[in-house]
């Protein structure tokens, strides 16, 4: 982001901007109201001042000030930051015009057209052959999808980069040169099938390339980047088409979508290998109201769907849910089948919601035990409308009572109100040292590095705080991604130790009592372990080693001041 938007976000109260729409309470640090962006009665909707952004622990809504005009107002970025600034009284900044997008896509697609080139070679002979024979596509098809292949040792990306002037650092900064352990450079897409992914623009973004072999990952996808983000991207989608067959088709696998497209169906896209977002829900929802998931048969592709429930429940939608019972994908559907089989199926269609309650329910011989699934499985639903709803099916599916679903479903609201209640006390934390830790491991790449010096034995630390450790480990440094891969408890817990806000001024200070306080607590650990062997040894010889040992350890503790807890 620009050094001027900085500044003027900077410059803008996302507080005073919020409140036009939401109605805020300030608790602690933060400010907390109402989502507006889906249904529900209490308030999981925070705003942080200080870091300028909003987090919906609900539906996972988030963002900072221009984002959440932008949603809310369903506008445009550009339009977004002329609201903000209008709303403050805050001089807008001359967006400077984004130059490098158009060199982006046009060194894409230029990367784009000359793998199709490789594929066509002699180098790509063996991949051509796997699309043909093995992925039964036709040359035409090949070309139509604009497929290609980057050989084993590709020079493609440098050879098109340097046609374009575009230096190396560019190209690694947007992962399509990486460098191996040796220091050499080498390029992302090697011995691959690429499938080029194009935005809603129709500009090529990000390429998905699929190994031939066994070779793992299945699929790899271009590192995600300002002009290209999985969440935000369907493969293969076409307004005008979706537009003109009244409904869109979304399935799971690029060659899902192709085999989709091949067979007449032009209105399908795929998901780039992530669940459905509700950036996806509004590309879609932006042309048609009528959606049909196609699946994978496997338990991952119906969890998936699951999991959309949340994104789903919000909006006026029709949701139909099909699984082939004799095709594990697609693909294989159509490999065996025509388009007239197809919609033939299409009948087997479920409601999203009948869909969502049968595979809640699950195995239907022991209703109790089904309803009792049931009950974690809506626990989130404030809706009465949608739960009622919910309810009803499953008593269908049942065949029993509504009443007697009603009976057993009215223990698990009073549960999860019980625990709305222990959430909310959360508020007022006191921060201990796995909270500290948590805390200085999203602070800066410097402090993360130094304490995580010091975390070589994560058995000392607590279970979240090393959930944090495997985030941060995992490449994921931002606390606003990170957030988004906890769970509901872990996020808010997560969320009110980094907006805690510790004065910079006195990191240091934390960081040495933090390094202190483990050193303690292993020493502790250390202490525990050995005095453990100590009683259950009966070899007098180790005993005695072992006490002075324990002796040992206990005076240097008692030296580091390790009277106090840990
Ligand atoms: P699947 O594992 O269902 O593969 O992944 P598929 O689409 O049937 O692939 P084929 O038919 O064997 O070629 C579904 C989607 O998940 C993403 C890809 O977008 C893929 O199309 N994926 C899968 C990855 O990103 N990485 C992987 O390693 C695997
Ligand atoms: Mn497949």
């Amino acid at each position: 982001m620009s050094k001027e938007l900085e500044d003027f976000k900077s410059k803008c109260d996302i507080a005073k901007v919020v409140s036009h729409y939401v109605s805020l309470e300030k608790v602690g640090s933060n400010y907390r109201g109402l989502c507006p962006f889906h249904e529900e009665k209490t308030p999981s909707f925070y705003v942080n001042v200080d870091k300028g952004f909003f987090h919906c622990f609900g539906c996972g809504a988030s963002g900072d000030v221009i984002e959440f005009v932008k949603r809310i107002e369903n506008i445009s970025f550009v339009e977004a930051v002329q609201k903000v600034a209008e709303l403050c009284g805050v001089e807008p900044p001359l967006m400077s015009k984004d130059t490098f997008y158009l060199k982006y896509v046009s060194l894409m697609e230029l990367i784009a057209s000359n793998y199709a080139k490789v594929l066509f070679s002699v180098r790509g002979d063996e991949a051509l052959k796997y699309l043909i024979k093995v992925r039964g596509l036709s040359k035409d098809e090949i070309k139509k999808f604009s497929l290609g292949y980057a050989p084993i040792n590709s020079d493609v990306v440098r050879k098109s980069a340097k046609e374009l002037k575009i230096d190396e650092n560019t190209l690694i900064k947007n992962g399509l040169l990486i460098r191996t352990k040796s220091g050499r450079l080498i390029e992302f897409f090697r011995n691959r099938v690429i499938f080029p992914v194009k935005n809603s623009s129709g500009r090529i973004i990000a390429f998905g390339g699929r190994s031939m072999g066994d070779d793992e990952p299945k699929y790899l996808n271009s590192s995600e980047n300002k002009y290209f983000s999985k969440s935000k991207v369907l493969y293969l989608f076409n307004k005008k088409k979706v537009r003109d067959a009244g409904f869109a088709i979304i399935c799971e696998g690029y060659m899902d979508a192709i085999a989709f497209h091949k067979n007449g169906f032009e209105n399908a896209c795929a998901l780039l290998g992530t669940g459905l977002t509700k950036n996806h829900v509004d590309m879609l929802k932006s042309v048609t109201n009528n959606f049909l998931f196609v699946l994978d048969s496997d338990k991952a592709g119906v969890n998936a769907m699951k999991r959309a429930s949340k994104i789903l429940a919000t909006e006026e939608i029709n949701v139909k849910v099909l699984l082939f019972d004799d095709a594990k994908d697609p693909d294989e559907f159509f490999s065996k089948h025509s388009k007239d089989d197809f919609i033939r199926v299409l009948k087997n269609a479920t409601d999203y919601w009948e869909f969502y309650v049968q595979r809640s329910l699950g195995e239907i011989g022991d209703p109790v035990k089904a309803i009792l699934r049931l009950k974690s499985s809506i626990s989130w639903v404030t809706s009465t409308v949608l739960r009622r709803q919910l309810i009803s099916k499953a008593a269908r599916i049942l065949m029993i009572d509504e009443k007697d679903v009603m009976y057993e479903l009215q223990n698990s609201v009073k549960e999860s109100k019980k625990k709305k209640k222990t959430l909310n006390r959360v508020e007022d934390i006191k921060m201990n040292l796995d909270d500290y830790i948590v805390y200085l491991l999203f602070y800066s790449e410097d402090m993360r590095e130094r304490i995580k010096k010091h975390l070589d034995d994560v058995s000392v630390i607590s279970p979240f705080a090393k959930k944090a450790m495997d985030i941060v480990n995992s490449g994921v440094t931002q606390a606003q991604e990170a957030l988004k891969m906890m769970s509901r408890e872990d996020g808010e817990r997560f969320f009110q130790i980094f907006t805690k806000g510790i004065p910079d001024s006195n990191i240091e200070r934390v960081y040495k009592l933090c390094i202190s306080k483990l050193e303690e607590r292993k020493l502790k650990h250390r202490i525990e372990k050995v005095e453990r062997e100590m009683v259950s040894t009966s070899d007098h010889e180790l005993k005695a080693k072992l006490i002075k040992e324990a002796m040992e350890l206990r005076s240097l503790l008692k030296k580091k001041g390790g009277a106090s807890r840990g």
